[in-house]
């Protein structure tokens, strides 16, 4: 039986989740990162596939087992994961978007390593905007049901801020993290609420990532048609 008391109710159902921090390279030897650890993507994954679920995990510079029992697909950049995610998500019920993607890449990308020279300052590095995933397949909808929940990182006015970007981005369900210098970030547990684009509020209080993951497929199969 499944963790809990749940049992494995999302048997049949395929889901995928996309988890740790997208990497844009500037070089062969550098790139632009986040501070994901993909934690809390793992136990989504771990979850799901122990109440039952077929499920993709889509990888972003993780350095964490694989999960037994989960397809496991491995990125490197915005742009592969948003390959890999719309790939994996052509038939899937549900799609979970716990992955940090970077918001912008380096406009280029030099082949040699960038060398510094003794008489000249440093060239600024021009970004350009990624693909936003989670907004792209909120508004194409692979599947008509198909269930789409974000994660949203907020350092100040939380709820308002979440709110929002629910709205913008389209999808189901958005799982609000306040964040900051201890707060997150690499921990073991976590908090948060999670908004529903019915009007929903659904608070989780300090504790593991598995209690919020459980918490996650709650919601999303009350949502399952
Ligand atoms: N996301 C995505 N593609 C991007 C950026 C973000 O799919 N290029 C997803 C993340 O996986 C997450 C959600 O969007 O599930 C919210 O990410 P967040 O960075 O909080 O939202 P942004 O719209 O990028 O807003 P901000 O300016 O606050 O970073
Ligand atoms: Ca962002």
């Amino acid at each position: 039986l499944a963790r809990g008391a749940t049992g494995p109710d999302l048997a049949g159902r395929h889901v995928v989740v996309s988890a740790g921090g997208t990497r844009e390279p500037l070089d062969p030897v550098r790139f632009l990162g986040n501070r994901s650890s993909g934690k809390q993507g793992y136990a989504l994954a771990r979850t799901a596939a122990a109440r039952g679920a077929r499920v993709t995990l889509v990888a972003a510079n993780t350095a964490l087992p694989d999960p037994a029992g989960v397809d496991v697909v491995r990125v490197g950049t915005a742009v592969q994961l948003r390959e890999a995610v719309l790939k994996a998500a052509a038939d899937a019920d549900a799609v979970v978007m716990a992955a940090a993607v970077a918001d912008f890449r380096p406009a280029a990308y030099a082949t040699g390593k960038i060398k510094k020279k003794d008489d000249q300052e440093p060239e600024p590095i021009v970004l350009v905007r990624n693909p936003d995933v989670l907004a792209e397949i909120s508004a194409g909808r692979a599947r008509s049901g198909q269930v789409i929940v974000g994660f949203a990182a907020e350092t100040d006015d939380v709820l308002a801020n979440g709110r929002a970007k629910l709205a913008r981005k389209g999808c189901d369900l958005l799982v609000v993290n306040e964040v900051g210098e201890r707060k997150t970030f690499g921990a073991e547990e976590n908090e948060a609420v999670v908004l529903g684009a019915d009007g929903s509020e659904t608070p989780v209080p300090h504790g593991p990532k598995e209690a919020l993951a459980e918490t996650v497929w709650d919601l999303v199969k009350a949502r399952l048609a």
